[in-house]
């Protein structure tokens, strides 16, 4: 057995409630939503992305945001965020007292006008009020840098463009910052460079990075960017996902697989692992289909099978 003395510990975002359920091809019933969520948030979760304050037409998956922020059993500890696009989208979720605020542009130009319809010009003019909107409401506002690692439209993004998006995000006083695969386009080297470049030229500020598996990097892909000094992941439970607006689109990292490996690897989370795969083995039920995660299929690598007979049997 490999003995890790690491003392690293990171924190996990939930987002299958916002990132997860806005592509079902059904709605989920707001009661069911609610149900889950209350149990993600007794799992150890940092935070928990509960909704996003859309236009109902772009994503009717979660028309009933407003509901579900204001039914919630919030828990002391954990945060929870709303994501939103514009001002109405900020407006909205002050109304409910979101704790945070998650506002999302990406930066390939065509993605931005295919899921937000706006340039990325008008996205951070949008967030410019947004900022303004929230002056002294004491709401975190994070800034996700969506398509940071490939447009699914032009292709892979520079770093220039990246810092371009977060110096704009911090200049406008937002408090954090995601780093978001949409497209599961990311591979471990470009991660760590991009991470490392980021993390530089930003010392002190939080910095989450949020992947997809759509190309089975995604774990890979969050061990990169441990060893690039972050500490913060979202994840999805199931490893179920997607954006509606990128076509071939699939799930984010899995919450309890991501949880799995690096607890194994010594990295604690903080997360109730047995916890987070029974809520995940519900989810076929409720969703009508099977989901991508794969440790709620296979068992955790220390839930040992019986010995067959052969083992047993003296020859
Ligand atoms: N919440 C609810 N309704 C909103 C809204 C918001 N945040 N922003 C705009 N609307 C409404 C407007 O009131 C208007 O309603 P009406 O038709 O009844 O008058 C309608 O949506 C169109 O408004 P407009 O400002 O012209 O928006 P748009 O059609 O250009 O769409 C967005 C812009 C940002 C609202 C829309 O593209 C969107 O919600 N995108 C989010 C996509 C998403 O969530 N992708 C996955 C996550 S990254
Ligand atoms: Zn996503």
């Amino acid at each position: 057995m490999i003995q890790t003395t690491s003392p690293r510990r990171v924190q996990i975002n939930e987002v299958a409630v916002r990132d997860g359920f806005q592509s079902e091809p059904l709605f989920v019933p707001t009661e069911d939503k609610i149900r889950l969520i209350d149990a993600l948030s007794k799992t150890g979760l940092s935070k928990i992305e509960v909704t996003s304050f859309v236009s109902p037409k772009a994503i009717p998956n979660l028309r009933d945001a407003a509901e579900v922020m204001q039914a919630i059993s919030r828990q002391p500890g954990v945060t929870y965020v709303a994501l939103v696009p514009n001002e109405k989208g900020a407006e909205r979720a002050l109304a409910c007292s979101a704790d945070e605020i998650n506002l999302v542009m990406s930066i390939g130009e065509s993605h931005n006008l295919a899921n937000m319809r706006m340039t990325c010009a008008q996205s951070l003019q949008q967030f410019g009020r947004v900022m303004a909107l929230l002056a002294g409401s004491g709401i975190k506002v994070n800034g996700t840098i969506a398509t940071a690692f490939g447009c699914p439209f032009e292709g892979e993004q520079p770093l220039e463009r990246i810092l371009w998006a977060a110096g704009e995000y911090l200049a406008l006083g937002m408090h954090s910052l995601t780093l978001a695969d949409t497209t599961g386009m990311a591979h471990p080297a470009q991660v760590r460079q991009v991470c490392q470049v980021v993390r530089a030229a930003h010392p002190g500020v939080p910095l989450t990075v949020h992947f997809h598996n759509t190309r089975g990097m995604g774990l890979a892909n969050v061990m990169a960017a441990v060893g690039a000094g972050v500490d913060s992941f979202d994840a999805s439970l199931g490893g179920i996902g997607g954006c509606p607006y990128a076509p071939g689109a699939t799930g984010n990292i899995c919450t309890e697989d991501t949880v799995h490996m690096l607890e194994a690897c010594g990295i604690a989370t903080g997360v109730d692992l047995d916890a987070l795969l029974a809520l995940s083995r519900g989810l076929p039920e409720l969703l009508g289909h099977p989901v991508p995660g794969q440790v709620a299929q296979a068992g955790k690598r220390t839930d040992l099978r019986p010995r067959p007979a052969i083992c047993t049997t003296p020859a």
